[in-house]
């Protein structure tokens, strides 16, 4: 018997059985030969919301929560914060290694030529009502391209896989920028692809009638380390979202657009702006610790506090309120910093986050950039969406590539009723 195996004896029958264990994990189809007797299913796990079940070999992200690492491909997520682009990073996550300089210059080149969409799709998100939710028209106007390029259904042709993703990459900003232009009723802007990545999508967001945008450089970096941040962050719930709607074999366009939705959720994506909410409830650093308090009661949640995987400082959260300190030199210093800085110092010595290991997330401080920056609080999950393109698209490509992977199909227990016999209307 291999020692890299478990080996169970099921009470009921007094039978042993041998599972092999691979990567810390064995394999749960194999539970499928304990059974009862000849008539029984096989013994199955169970296991809401994925608490400790691995779907997928990745190769991606590499998260240790307790320790709060974050590495892509093998890189530190603080290096390439650091030294990286963040198309340098998308390219990274996408195809498995870095650049060389040859090839940088050519994605940037082949995502420059497609931020333009179809003046249909435009069309598309000027049918919207004027305060749609951006992140409501982000899901529905990604999902909407899937119409707009037929083509993306042959997900087996590893070429038109590629254009599918350097449109989706390239038209991620163009369509967030619209559907801000769109919330405030101002005139939608065009792509200009002299800029970089984030200064076009500044300028999709700010230009008025200057004839040419000029992003503030530092805002400009600031933006593209944030999306670096985000890019992706291995199988969480709208990944998880990706690789169930992909599984199917639908196109990316449908794939991503589920990803987004799960996304705009307030326990995920949503919190960044839950977070500015929460801030401004409070009000006034006094009254923290009052609200601390309500939170120990089970009255809310500390937005942008905990998470699945860390039990430790996100390194992101580390980050982040490290660069928001270059953002406040130029925009000033956002006056619900102080409240958010005493939020932090009361949690991370009171007992009930202590015991629970809740520690602040990415999204705790991101949002107080965001704002800094101007951006209306309904933006921040659609700055979170752009960059998480990235990291969806390589998710879906790894899938699609893995011949281990089938259709996404979980198991239940079923706890209904018994089979019932049918009541006419009439006698009810
Ligand atoms: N404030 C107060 N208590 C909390 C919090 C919080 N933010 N997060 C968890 N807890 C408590 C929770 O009540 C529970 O306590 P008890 O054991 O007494 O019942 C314990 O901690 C474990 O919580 P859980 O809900 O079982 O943990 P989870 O892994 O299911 O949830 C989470 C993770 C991120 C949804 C949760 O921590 C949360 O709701 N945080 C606030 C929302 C937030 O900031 N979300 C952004 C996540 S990071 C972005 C991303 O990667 O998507």
């Amino acid at each position: 018997m291999s020692k890299d195996s478990l080996t169970i004896t099921d009470n009921r029958t007094g039978k042993t059985y041998d599972v092999p264990i691979e990567n810390g994990t064995i394999p749960a189809i194999a539970l499928r030969k304990i059974k009862k007797d000849e008539t029984d299913f096989g013994l199955m796990t169970y296991d809401p919301a994925f608490m400790n079940t691995a779907a997928c070999k990745s190769s991606i992200t590499y998260i240790d929560g307790d320790r709060g690492i974050l590495d892509y491909r093998g890189y530190p997520i603080e290096v390439l914060a650091e030294e990286a682009s963040f198309l340098e990073v998308s390219y990274l996550l996408i195809y498995g290694d870095l650049p060389n300089a040859r090839e940088l210059e050519l994605w940037e080149h082949e995502i420059k030529m497609h931020t333009y969409v179809h003046e249909n799709l435009k069309g598309f998100m000027e049918g919207f009502r004027y305060d749609a939710h951006p992140m409501s028209m982000l899901v529905s106007t990604v999902s909407a391209m899937s119409s707009f390029y037929p083509e993306a259904k042959d997900i087996e042709d590893g070429e038109n896989r590629n254009k599918q993703i350097v449109r989706l990459l390239a038209k991620m900003p163009t369509i967030a920028g619209w559907s801000y232009r769109h919330r405030r009723g101002l005139p939608y802007v065009y792509p200009d692809n002299d800029l970089s990545y984030c200064g076009n999508f500044l300028s999709m967001i700010r230009k008025f009638s200057e004839p040419k945008f000029q992003p503030d450089p530092i805002l400009e970096r600031a933006l593209d380390v944030l999306f670096i941040l985000h890019a992706d962050h291995e199988q969480n719930c709208s990944t998880t979202a990706v690789r169930g709607v992909g599984s199917s074999k639908a196109d990316p366009y449908t794939a991503v657009s589920a990803a987004a939705g799960a996304l705009s959720g307030p326990l995920h994506g949503g919190a960044n702006e839950a977070v500015l909410v929460m801030l401004r409830e409070i009000g006034d650093k006094s009254r923290v610790p009052e609200f601390i308090k309500k939170v120990k009661t089970g009255e809310g949640r500390l937005m942008g506090f905990g998470h699945r995987v860390y039990k430790s400082y996100d390194p992101r959260a580390k980050a982040i309120k490290k660069l928001s300190e270059q953002v406040f030199e130029v925009t000033g210093k956002n006056p619900l910093l102080e409240i958010a800085l005493e939020l932090e110092r009361i949690a991370l010595e009171d007992e009930y986050f202590v015991q629970r290991r809740l520690y602040p997330n990415v999204d705790f401080y991101s949002g107080l950039i965001y704002e800094s920056m101007q951006f209306p609080t309904d933006m921040f999950t659609v700055l979170f969406a752009i960059p998480r393109a990235a990291g969806w698209l390589a998710q879906w490509l790894e899938l699609v590539n893995d011949p281990e992977q089938k259709i996404s199909r979980p198991r239940q227990v079923y706890v209904g009723p018994a089979r019932r016999e049918y009541v006419p209307i009439q006698k009810r």
